[in-house]
Order: C-alpha cells, then sequence, then structure tokens
C-alpha cells in the first residue's frame, strides 16, 4: 500500500533502470584537462584538445553500452570568468571539432544537441552548432549533448523568462514543474540517471540543477583526457549496482 503511495513518474523510470542496469542518460563532467597538461609540461590549451579528442571515442564506447542520451559539460557560465586566451582557444576548439567531427559522430547515429545559453557566444560558433544539429537531426540512436555556455541556474531562470512571456500561459495561475519543464533548454530529454566527474572534485559546479535532483552521481580522480574504456565500465558497474529510491523504500 505504502509502495502505491509513494507511486510517481520517477518510480517507474527507476524500474526501468533496474531492470536494464543501463543509464538512459550518462552525463559527464568532463573536467582535469588543465592539469592533465600541466602534469606533461603543456599549455592549458593542449589538455582542452586532447579532452575534445577524447569525446569521439566516448560517443563511440556509449553507443556500444546501450545508452541513449549522452550528455557533456564542456563549457559552463562560469568558465568566462577564465583568461580571455584560454576563453577564445576553447572556442576555436570547438569550432575545430564540430567542423571536422560531425561526420563522424553522425555515422554513429548519433544526433548532436547543445544546451546552454546562446548570448556570449562567437557568431561563427553559433553558425556551426546550428549546422551539427541540422546535419544530424534524423540521427536516432544515440543523443550527444554539448552543454556549452550552461549553467544549472541559468538554465531555471531562462525557462522563468520564457514562461513570462509566453502570451498563452495565465499567470494568474500556479506553474508547475511540468509547466516549467516545458521551456528548459531541451524538455524532451529525460533527466540524467548517472553523473559522472572526473578529476577528483567533488561538486556540480552548476550542472543540471534542476534535472539532475536524482541523478546516482560517480566520481573518479581520472583526468578527462586520461579517462577510459576502463573507467567506464566500472562508472556503470557501480551505477547497476545502485538502489534507487527516490525517496520512497526498499522494494
Ligand atoms: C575541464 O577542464 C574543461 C573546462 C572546464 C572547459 P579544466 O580546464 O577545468 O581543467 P582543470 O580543472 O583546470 O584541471
Ligand atoms: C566545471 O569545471 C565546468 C565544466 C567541466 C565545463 P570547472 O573546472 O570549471 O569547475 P570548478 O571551477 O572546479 O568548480
Ligand atoms: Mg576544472
Amino acid at each position: 500500500m505504502l509502495l502505491n503511495e509513494t507511486k510517481n513518474g520517477l518510480e517507474n523510470i527507476n524500474e526501468n533502470n533496474n531492470e536494464k542496469k543501463v543509464p538512459k542518460h550518462l552525463a559527464i563532467i568532463l573536467d582535469g584537462n588543465g592539469r592533465w597538461a600541466k602534469k606533461r609540461g603543456l599549455p592549458r590549451l593542449m589538455g582542452h584538445r586532447a579532452g575534445l579528442r577524447k569525446l569521439e571515442e566516448m560517443v563511440r564506447l556509449v553507443k556500444r553500452e546501450g545508452i541513449r542520451y549522452f550528455s557533456v559539460y564542456a563549457f559552463s557560465t562560469e568558465n568566462w570568468n577564465r583568461p580571455s586566451m584560454e576563453v577564445q582557444g576553447l572556442m576555436s576548439l570547438f569550432k575545430f571539432y564540430i567542423k571536422h567531427k560531425v561526420k563522424e559522430v553522425k555515422a554513429e547515429g548519433a544526433r548532436i544537441r547543445f544546451a546552454g545559453r546562446k548570448d556570449k557566444i562567437p557568431e561563427e560558433l553559433l553558425g556551426m552548432m546550428q549546422w551539427a544539429e541540422d546535419e544530424t537531426k534524423d540521427e536516432n540512436i544515440l543523443d550527444f549533448i554539448l552543454c556549452i555556455n550552461y549553467g544549472g541556474r541559468a538554465e531555471v531562470l531562462d525557462a522563468i523568462n520564457k514562461l513570462r512571456h509566453d502570451k498563452t500561459i495565465d499567470l494568474n495561475q500556479d506553474i508547475t514543474e511540468q509547466d516549467l519543464r516545458k521551456y528548459f533548454y531541451l524538455p524532451d530529454v529525460p533527466d540524467p540517471d548517472l553523473i559522472i566527474r572526473t578529476s577528483g572534485e567533488l561538486r556540480m559546479s552548476n550542472f543540471w540543477m534542476w534535472e539532475g535532483a536524482y541523478s546516482e552521481f560517480y566520481f573518479t580522480d581520472t583526468y578527462w583526457p586520461d579517462f577510459n574504456y576502463d573507467n567506464l565500465k566500472a562508472a556503470l558497474e557501480d551505477y547497476a549496482g545502485r538502489d534507487r529510491r527516490y525517496g520512497g523504500l526498499k522494494k
């Protein structure tokens, strides 16, 4: 009876995931590029380059593991605070990555999508982001989501402001979670089941703040450019053993 009373959408998701033991949506906070480079006596940007290269391999591996949505935190709304040379270098690397890798990603059956604020992003990069989305829009094996100029707080604020300006909404009525969700960057994408953070840092740094309310977390000391299939498998195995209760009771 108690189980029936507490049954909700979240619990249903739980049941499905426990059956398959594979996260439907895997999210990674790819951290440690700078330290990876420093350890090798290289400039930080070389670390970012190695980090972006790693993504190609991960798309293939994640697909092989049967994951349907794969999101990566590549640039936060706070990362603009870094020295302008690093920021500009990162923007150039994003352009290079999109230009040269869309074909390969598409060949894997992956649809490229972006989450984040569009302001501040250089126009040329914005154009390429749009191009990458258009090029891959019909792919449906994996959604590969790049979070660029993404912030969880910004996303919630942007959603509230979009809702405020939507003439079809009666602002005298209370809004629900479902109402607000419709205005998120990618409303159709299910919440991340598992969030991995590399490099030994133990925080969210403003990633999927709303969507990650019930995500499982996995932390590893490995720097992102060194992250490999064994690390991925270890994280997925750990996840498979988790008991997700969503505030309910163990079944
Ligand atoms: C993560 O690596 C990539 C971005 C945030 C753009 P970092 O650049 O944060 O690497 P560390 O944390 O300095 O090692
Ligand atoms: C988080 O990494 C953001 C991304 C990975 C894009 P940071 O390196 O920017 O986070 P903090 O500053 O350590 O919290
Ligand atoms: Mg970092």
